[in-house]
């Protein structure tokens, strides 16, 4: 039986700041971010945009078409939770009037975990054919202000739901995994901004894919030829050039932009959205992809500081284009407004109330819902 991601649907927020607002603003050359990093825009949320509403939205638009029907198991995977305790997705789960026979948890391994989630998913599944999982990734990547990693930055999510005989890709059962205790990227709890060792970070960051794609290798009997494209977990784009040209030693720019190039159009627009990068990948290169992919093998890397790595791979269906949401993903990225420097460190700097009082936030430009305000340390969210 085939499982694997059925339908997908990326979410980001409605303001960016164009990183040369941000080069200009702390004397860098634009082109250190423009090529050096291969980001152009990152995704900033307004103050009533969390990760629930990003997530909510992705899945707002999968259950428009009807795609959520018979899901039994909501698993959302995050860095940047909101609550110790309470799974964010028990919030979305309300927001979209999911059933109530219905697993809800969050997964935490920083960007690694919708990863694990799929892993799960695909049990689930394999057990129950008849039912589907849907899996949200939603993050904000957050670092010190005036720091290496901000111009890094970014949001957004990605939902998608696993089923049997997936329109989308069927995953491959080899995989390569990897795991080592290491302290490359990390966020204590009584932090809001990642704490990072960057070079050191890029560095495991490639030793995981190596170990990972190795035991994959063995495993599948599969080479590098094998696979059509690529899609890796993207911090920033050259990250993922970085990864490729190891795995490809001697690739010529024109092959590794054949590879790769198309998974990398929304990330550079949105910045590093820490568990959804992958899945932001594989969306942008379903819908930028100019050749027709069906029946190719897809080449997939995720990544979690911490750190795991898994390199895994599936098969993409015949028909998957009439499964996509481009114009929905094409739309929002054209849509959004552009931030000054001031306005994106206004935001920055914002924080969400923590004295248990009553508090009703102002209304910006979101998606289908909002983080309408805090009461009592309840977070309440609404409809737009
Ligand atoms: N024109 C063109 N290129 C330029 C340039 C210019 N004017 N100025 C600099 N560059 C190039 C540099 O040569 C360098 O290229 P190489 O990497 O090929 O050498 C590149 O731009 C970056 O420059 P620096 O190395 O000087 O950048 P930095 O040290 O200021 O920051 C970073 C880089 C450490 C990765 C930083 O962005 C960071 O800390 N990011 C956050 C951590 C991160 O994303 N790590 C990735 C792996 S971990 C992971 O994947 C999990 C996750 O999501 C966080």
């Amino acid at each position: 039986m085939k499982i694997g991601i059925d339908q997908i649907s990326f979410y980001t927020s409605q303001y960016f700041l164009d990183l040369k607002t941000l080069a200009k603003a702390r004397g860098v050359d634009p082109d250190k971010y423009r090529v050096g990093i291969g980001q152009s825009r990152m995704g900033i949320p307004p103050p009533d945009e969390d990760i629930v509403t990003m997530a909510a939205s992705a899945a707002f638009r999968l259950k428009e078409r009807g795609a959520l029907d018979g899901v039994e198991n909501l698993l959302l995977a995050t860095e940047s939770g909101i609550d110790q305790s309470k799974a964010a997705g028990l919030f979305v789960h309300g927001l979209l009037g999911l059933p109530s026979r219905c697993r809800v948890v969050e997964l935490k391994q920083a960007c690694y975990s919708a990863t694990a989630a799929l892993r799960m998913a695909m049990g689930l599944v394999a057990m129950k054919p008849q039912s589907k999982v849907l899996i949200i990734a939603s993050d904000v990547a957050r670092y010190e202000l005036d720091s290496p990693g901000e111009s890094t930055q970014g949001c957004g999510a990605v939902a998608f739901t696993i089923s049997a005989n997936p329109r989308l890709v069927a995953i491959d059962p080899e995989s390569g995994f990897y795991a080592d205790d290491v302290m490359d990227f990390w966020r204590p709890n009584y932090l809001s901004e990642a704490q990072v060792d960057g070079k050191y970070s890029t560095l495991i960051y490639i030793k995981a894919l190596k170990e990972a794609w190795k035991q994959y290798a063995e495993e599948s009997g599969r080479s590098l030829d094998d696979f059509a494209r690529f899609c890796y977990h993207i911090p920033f784009t050259r990250m993922a050039a970085k990864a490729h040209q190891k795995l490809a030693r001697g690739i010529s720019d024109e092959e590794l932009e054949q590879v790769i190039g198309e998974s990398l159009i929304y990330s550079r627009e949105a910045g590093n959205c820490y568990s959804a990068s992958l899945y932001v990948g594989i969306t942008s290169l379903f819908d930028n992809c100019a050749e027709d992919l069906s029946g190719r093998r897809i080449g997939l890397y995720s990544y979690g500081s911490g750190c795991v790595g898994e390199f895994f791979s599936g098969v993409v269906q015949s028909g998957y284009r009439t499964a996509l949401l481009k114009e929905v993903h094409q739309e929002l990225l054209a849509g959004r407004t552009e931030l000054t420097f001031q306005q994106y460190e206004d935001i920055y700097n914002y924080g969400i109330p923590t004295d248990g009082g009553e508090h009703v936030f102002a209304q910006y430009c979101t998606g289908p819902f909002r983080f309408a305000g805090i009461e009592a340390h309840k977070r309440i969210y609404e409809s737009v």
